[in-house]
C-alpha cells in the first residue's frame, strides 16, 4: 500500500544522526498480539490490571497471576515479528545513534534482529525469584503450584514491571538520555497512557526534537507531534525506510 510520507520528514531523516523510537503494543498488533486498550479487543477490556499485573494481585493469588503469564507466553510461541519490527532493524542500521525503547514484553524486536533495545517493562520470557531476585533459565509452566527458586525457595515471577513497581533504573535512565539527545523521536503504536514511558516523547519535544507519531488513532501526544502518520506501523515504517534510504532491506 502506498503511504504518504511527508517530504520534509524524509529530508530531515536523511540528515539525522540521533534518533530514538518508543514502541508499544500497537507494533505487535499486526503479528497477531492483542493490545491493552483497544475498544473491541484490548486485554484490559477482559481483565483488570490490578487483578493480574500488580504486586498485590501476586500476593493475593500467585497461581492466577503465574497462569496468566504462562498463557501469554504460550500465545506468543507461534508469533513472528512483522514488517514494522523489521523496518526498525533497518533504521538501526542507517542511523549512527539509534535507540529503540519498548514497553513491550513480547521479545519481538529482539527476534526481528534489533540489537540495542531498552525494555522498559521487562520481558515475559524471563523469570526471576520474587524473594532473592535470582534468574531461572528453566521452569515448568503447567505445575500445580507456582514453581520455586532453587536458591532460596521463594516463588518465581515473570521479570516484568507491574503497576506500582519501578522501572529498571538503567534502562529508564538510558531512555531519558536518548529522548533528551535525539534529533527525531518516534512514538509508535502506543496510547501514551502509562507513565513514565509516555513522558519520554514530551521530554524529547521539550529539547527540540522533531516528534513523529505513528498510530491508528490520535493520542494525547498527537497535538504536540510535528508529524502524525495515521495508519498501521507494519505498513508505514517499511514505506518510510524505502522513502528515506531508497532501500527495502528485504522488507
Ligand atoms: P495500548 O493498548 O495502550 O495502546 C496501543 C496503541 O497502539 C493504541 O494507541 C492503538 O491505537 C495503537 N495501534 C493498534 N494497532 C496498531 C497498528 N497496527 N499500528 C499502529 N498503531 C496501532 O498499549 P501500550 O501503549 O503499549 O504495561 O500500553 C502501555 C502499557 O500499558 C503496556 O506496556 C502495559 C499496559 O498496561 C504494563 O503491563 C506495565
Amino acid at each position: 500500500m502506498k503511504m504518504d510520507i511527508p517530504a520534509d520528514l524524509i529530508r530531515f531523516l536523511q540528515r539525522s544522526t540521533r534518533v530514538a523510537a518508543l514502541t508499544g503494543a500497537g507494533v505487535s498488533q499486526e503479528s497477531g498480539l492483542r493490545t491493552f486498550r483497544d475498544s473491541q479487543d484490548g486485554i484490559w477490556k477482559q481483565y483488570r490490571p490490578e487483578d493480574l499485573a500488580s504486586p498485590e494481585a501476586f500476593a493475593r493469588d500467585p497461581k492466577l497471576v503465574w497462569d496468566w503469564y504462562a498463557w501469554r507466553r504460550e500465545a506468543i510461541k507461534g508469533v513472528r515479528p512483522n514488517p514494522g519490527h523489521h523496518a526498525l532493524v533497518e533504521i538501526e542500521k542507517k542511523i549512527p545513534e539509534f535507540t529503540l525503547i519498548t514497553q513491550n514484553v513480547d521479545g519481538l524486536h529482539r527476534m526481528a534482529g534489533s540489537a540495542k533495545i531498552l525494555e522498559l517493562h521487562g520481558n515475559i520470557q524471563r523469570v526471576r525469584c520474587s524473594e532473592c531476585g535470582t534468574f531461572t533459565e528453566t521452569w515448568g509452566d503447567d505445575t500445580e503450584s507456582v514453581p520455586c527458586c532453587e536458591s532460596c525457595g521463594g516463588i518465581l515471577r515473570p521479570d516484568v514491571v507491574w503497576f506500582g513497581e519501578n522501572l529498571p533504573r538503567a534502562e529508564l535512565e538510558a531512555a531519558i538520555q536518548a529522548a533528551r539527545n535525539c534529533d527525531v523521536f518516534f512514538s509508535i503504536g502506543t496510547s501514551g497512557a502509562v507513565q513514565p514511558a509516555a513522558s519520554l516523547a514530551f521530554a524529547a519535544h521539550n529539547k527540540g526534537a522533531v516528534l513523529v507519531e505513528i498510530n491508528l488513532d490520535p493520542t494525547p501526544l498527537t497535538p504536540k507531534a510535528d508529524f502524525f502518520l495515521h495508519g498501521k506501523s507494519g505498513e508505514i515504517l517499511p514505506e518510510l525506510v524505502r522513502m528515506v534510504w531508497g532501500t527495502d532491506g528485504g522488507l
